[in-house]
């Protein structure tokens, strides 16, 4: 038997760093990302391969074991380990992994190869999983436990729950998604790599992820999503300042979502400077090659453009007006469909 999934990668419009605080993001998945082909075999071996890095790794298949180390083969054998879990049935495997999306953007590659390996895994074992939440727990956990990564469910959704032509407004706490229509006419979406890799095992993601949770323990509250900015401001540095980017950031996400709604683009590029302001200044996960990017995308005409992802490196996105011509390299990004079987 064999089988071919691709998991999309996304572009966060708007919302960063407010997912693991039980906040609101407005985000999309694109047309880029992972296809994984995998065959049935019966050695209890996976053998995978990854085509765009020409590397291999072979494990046993009822024993992944942990690689040390967060790199793409921490995803494979931490799929089938936590699909194990949930009843797949796996005598062995060959997987191939090929990506058109670059790895460590901040265009989510990491929730593009989970959730392609997750549906090649499930269709090849035929386990009946099909929730998009279940699944994208899933995906999250093999990040936290396999890759080191503590990441939110933001990559996880978007990609599993993506839609054509529209962006998805999710709330994190009610973790309810609202799907919202695009028209952009002749403006549009383009981000542009930094240059600066990222990974969110190794940079200060965690350590801001820790930060919030220690902000939210001194304030008494179960998450940030209902602290306002007099909490902040009683908060010792720089948790005060980590604080106000989550609550102001929400504020943005609404807004950004209501001026869509209303076609009012200008309004969009001024929360997406604003966004990228409070990224900079108040959550600090800016690094220069970012900045000048940022300037670049400012200084050929975008009305807004900030840094995207788990920051620290990665993307920039802008948004443009009609008529003005995207940078060279810049790659144009619009809504794409979930990850599914292909
Ligand atoms: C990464 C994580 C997400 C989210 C963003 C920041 O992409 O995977 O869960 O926290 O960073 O908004």
């Amino acid at each position: 038997m064999q089988v071919a999934a691709h998991g999309p990668g996304r572009v966060n419009l708007i919302g960063e760093h407010t997912d693991y605080n039980a906040g609101l993001c407005l985000a999309f998945a694109i047309e880029r990302g992972v296809t994984v082909h995998a065959e049935a075999t019966f050695d209890n071996r996976v053998f995978a391969h990854s085509s765009s890095l020409g590397e291999d790794d072979v494990f046993a298949a009822d024993n992944p074991a942990q690689t040390g180390g967060g790199d793409w083969r921490a995803f494979v054998r931490g799929m089938v380990a936590e699909l194990r879990k949930e009843g797949l049935i796996l005598p062995g495997a060959r997987l191939r992994i090929d990506s058109d999306l670059p790895q460590g953007a901040g265009l989510a590659s990491s929730a593009a190869l989970s959730s392609a390996l997750a549906l090649a895994l499930i269709a090849l074992g035929q386990v009946r999983l099909e929730d998009p939440l279940e699944l994208a727990r899933i995906c999250a956990r093999v990040e936290h436990e396999w890759v080191g990564a503590q990441t939110g469910l933001l990559d996880q959704l978007t990609v599993l729950c993506g839609r054509e032509g529209h962006a998805l407004a999710l709330d994190l706490r009610a973790l309810s998604l609202q799907p919202v229509e695009l028209h952009l006419g002749g403006w549009k979406f383009v981000t542009l790599d930094s240059g600066a890799r990222h990974a969110n095992a190794s940079s200060g993601y965690n350590a801001r992820r820790a930060e919030c949770a220690r902000a939210a323990h001194l304030l008494g509250r179960e998450s940030l999503r209902d602290a306002s900015l007099e909490d902040a401001a009683s908060l010792p540095h720089p948790l005060d300042a980590r604080v106000r980017h989550v609550v102001t950031e929400n504020g943005r996400v609404r807004d950004a979502a209501r001026a869509l709604r209303a076609g009012d683009f200008a309004e969009v590029g001024r929360l997406l400077d604003a966004s990228h302001a409070s990224l900079r200044d108040d959550f600090e996960v800016c690094v220069p090659e970012v900045e000048e990017t940022v300037a670049l995308m400012r200084g050929v005409g975008a009305a807004g453009a900030r840094m995207i992802g788990g920051g620290f490196g990665g993307s920039v996105l802008a948004l443009l007006p009609p008529g003005v011509r995207a940078p060279a390299r810049s790659l144009a990004v619009t809504p794409a469909a979930s990850a599914r079987l292909v």
